[in-house]
Parts: structure tokens; C-alpha cells; sequence
């Protein structure tokens, strides 16, 4: 049988330290929280290198040394493509930098960086014979899930808060997901999946729940280090819900050090939050380790709207020890953004990416980043996923066209 050749060596409670084995199914520590994946970091390092990377797919799974996988067969595919680190010229001029830089996550499978951390958890999910899975969503998470779920043969059941932009929740249905919408936010919707564990005997999916999504978020930062030729950008502005890429992030930077594939310097990990939903901000500015519940949680960036995350503590010490911040943006700067980056940069932005592209124009004008620094944006999302403003002109092929009245309608457009 094909092996993948991880180097995973057992689990371990991201509180305590204590050990869980590798290839058991697993949700939170004996201490209720999070599990992370450790691997056997030196005889990785003597089994690959960065050349050996070169000749491989250009997919998540070039990284499988790294992953928790341990046959081939096990492995659920749905084309996990390197996605594009762009130049956005309209941030650079607007803001009078030199290097503005934007991962678009929007091009993997179901439109959104939620299937990196999937793909990896149900290929796992598959491996250790689970055949039915739950989730709280808000929409992108659950599409994911829906697609590997019905890839792999697995039953899914999806739960995601009523006003989940309806899209996600016709995908999800539309993918083979069982989904219910839900007058509550994503930890009620939690709470649905927790309730209903032995009722349903599903396995709980939940970020951070399981050990293996944020594996997959993991990929995030190996990928865009060997992209920028293993020269990590200054600053990373990560749109903050569960917390889960900012983590992964985090841990790849700590185990591609420790195989000495990068040095010691790390970029500023700035969490971004929506002014209507910021948990973190709030925690990181009153210097606390742990967020409290945030009340009456609103914001139209969907993803980020999670007023508590179980892996809060691991988000505020990834952000402090990196020496960045928390900060959070209104809602008609996002949309400002959204509209501005879209128009002027050719890149649809999802309004969580536009939410990091607003932070970043704040916090130059604050002075907490400067105009020197080489900045990296996460667009987590195709904005095709979200409502957009409607152009409904029409053209009567019956009637002789009006090139005037055309040319003015669309200088009545103009950028
Ligand atoms: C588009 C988008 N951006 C950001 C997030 C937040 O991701 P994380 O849970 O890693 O903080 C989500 C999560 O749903 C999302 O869908």
C-alpha cells in the first residue's frame, strides 16, 4: 500500500503538553483544548529538501511531510492549487508603499481557503473511519466540508447561522451536505453539533475541535514561504474568526525554523477583526490571554463574525510573540475597500480580504505599520460568494444602437 511519508509522531494539548496518540480519532485534550499535530522535525528535514520540492505538483500536497496523512489512498482531492501571490498597485498608490502583496485563497476548490483545512481533516476523517461528520458554519467552511464530505463518502451535517450569505447554504445543500440555518451565531450553532454528538454519533469537525484543519491551514505559510523564496514578508494581516490559518501560519514558520529552512525572524502577525465582532482586538488591548464572549455580533464579513474562539489564547500569543497586533475595522470600510481594490486591481475581493486591506490603510495612518514594510494581505475568499451591487442596462438588438447614450451611460460608470 502507498505510504506519504509523514514524519507525525503523536498529538499534543496546546494547554498541558500532554501526549495523545497520532492515529486515533481525537477531538479536544482531557483539558478542552485544541490538540496540535507534532512530527519527528529532525529526520523530516534529513527526508526533504527545498530542491525535492521544486519537482512536484504545485498543490498542497507537496507539502506532505508536513501533513498528518500516512497512505496515499486516503488522500481526498479536489485540485488544492497553490493559489496566486498578487501585487495590489491601487494599495500601493493609495498608500504610498512600495510593496503591498495579496494571497488569493479564492481559487481553491468551493472558493475559499476553508478547503485547505478540510481537505486535510477529511482525508484524515477517511483514514480513521469516520462516516459522519457535523460543523458550525458561516458559510465557507460548511461548502468545503459539503464538497470533501460527498468526495470522501461521508455523511455531513452542516448548521450555520440564518443570515449566512445564502449561496453558501444553496452550495452547501447542492454539495450533498444535510444543512439547517440556524437564529443564533456560529457558537450556537456549536453548540448544536456538541449537543448532538450522541444522539447523531457524528464526528464534531468544529475548527479546533479536531486536530487536523489547522494542518491544513498550516500549508498557508509553508506555501507562501516558498513562494517569496523563503523571505517572509514584514507584516501578514490575517482576517480573524476561529483563528485558525493565523495558528497554522504560525506553527509552519516554527517547524520550517526548526528544520533550518528559514532563520529566526518572523513577520508581524496582525489579527484583523470587524469593529461589530472583536473579541480578540479587545483581549490583545486589555492584555488579556483569553477573549471574552462578544455580545451582539454583527458584521457583513460573514467569516469573521465568531464571537468567541476556542483557540483565542493561541491567536493572542501568536500575535504578541510575533511582535504585531490586533485591530479591528467598520464595516463601510471594508466595503470601501471591497468596492476600491475590485474596480481599481482587477481582484474580487470577499469582504474579509477587503477587511485586512482597510486595517492595513488605518494602521499606516496610525503609524503601527510603515510605509517601508513588505506587507501580505489574505484574500480568504472569491468575492463571487457574496451579494455584489446589480447592473441590470440593456440592449434592444431591435432597435438601432445609440453609441452616444452607451458612451455616456458609461462615463456615468467611470472609475
Ligand atoms: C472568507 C473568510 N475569511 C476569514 C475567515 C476566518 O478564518 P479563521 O477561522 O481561520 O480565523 C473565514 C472563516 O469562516 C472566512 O470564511
Amino acid at each position: 500500500m502507498p505510504t506519504t511519508k509523514t514524519f507525525v509522531t503523536h498529538l499534543e494539548c496546546s494547554v498541558t503538553g500532554d501526549r495523545y496518540a497520532a492515529d486515533e480519532l481525537h477531538n479536544l485534550s482531557a483539558a478542552g483544548k485544541p490538540l496540535l499535530a507534532r512530527y519527528d522535525l529532525d529526520a523530516l528535514a534529513r527526508s526533504v529538501n527545498k530542491q525535492m520540492l521544486q519537482s512536484r505538483p504545485p498543490e498542497l500536497w507537496r507539502y506532505r511531510e508536513f501533513l498528518p496523512i500516512r497512505q496515499a489512498h486516503d488522500i481526498v482531492r479536489l485540485g488544492e492549487v497553490m493559489t496566486p501571490i498578487l501585487a495590489s498597485p491601487y494599495l500601493q498608490r493609495r498608500l504610498g508603499m512600495s510593496s503591498v502583496m495579496i494571497k488569493d485563497e479564492g481559487r481553491l476548490p468551493t472558493g475559499s481557503f476553508k478547503a485547505r483545512g478540510v481537505a486535510v481533516a477529511v482525508s484524515m476523517a477517511k483514514a480513521l473511519g469516520v462516516t459522519r461528520m457535523a460543523m458550525p458554519t458561516n458559510g465557507n467552511a460548511g461548502a468545503a466540508l459539503a464538497a470533501y464530505g460527498s468526495r470522501a463518502g461521508i455523511e455531513s451535517y452542516i448548521f450555520c447561522p440564518d443570515d449566512t450569505p445564502q449561496i453558501n447554504v444553496n452550495e452547501i445543500n447542492f454539495q450533498g451536505a444535510h444543512v439547517w440555518k440556524v437564529n443564533g451565531l456560529i457558537n450556537d450553532c456549536g453548540r448544536i453539533v456538541a449537543d448532538g454528538k450522541a444522539a447523531m454519533n457524528w464526528f464534531d469537525v468544529s475548527t479546533l475541535k479536531e486536530p487536523y484543519r489547522i494542518e491544513g491551514k498550516k500549508t498557508m505559510g509553508l506555501e507562501l514561504a516558498e513562494q517569496l523564496n523563503w523571505q517572509l514578508p514584514d507584516v501578514i494581516l490575517y482576517p480573524t474568526g476561529g483563528g485558525t490559518g493565523l495558528i497554522g501560519m504560525w506553527k509552519a514558520f516554527a517547524e520550517l525554523e526548526a528544520i533550518g529552512w528559514i532563520g529566526p525572524k518572523r513577520p508581524r502577525m496582525v489579527a484583523v477583526q470587524a469593529s461589530g465582532c472583536a473579541p480578540i482586538v479587545k483581549a490583545f488591548n486589555e492584555g488579556q490571554s483569553h477573549a471574552e464572549l462578544w455580545q451582539n455580533a454583527h458584521t457583513q464579513a460573514a467569516g469573521i463574525r465568531v464571537p468567541a474562539a476556542i483557540g483565542d489564547f493561541l491567536i493572542l500569543d501568536a500575535v504578541r510573540q510575533s511582535g504585531g497586533f490586533a485591530c479591528a475595522v467598520d464595516d463601510e470600510a471594508i466595503l470601501e475597500m471591497q468596492a476600491q481594490v475590485t474596480r481599481q486591481d482587477g481582484l474580487l475581493l470577499c469582504p474579509e480580504g477587503a477587511a485586512t486591506a482597510a486595517a492595513l490603510a488605518q494602521e499606516v495612518a496610525t503609524g503601527r505599520i510603515s510605509k517601508d514594510e513588505r506587507v501580505l494581505l489574505f484574500n480568504c475568499a472569491s468575492g463571487l460568494k457574496y451579494p455584489m451591487p446589480t447592473n441590470d442596462r440593456y440592449l434592444d438588438i431591435g432597435q438601432p444602437i445609440d453609441f452616444a447614450q452607451l458612451q455616456q451611460q458609461a462615463a456615468g460608470s467611470a472609475r
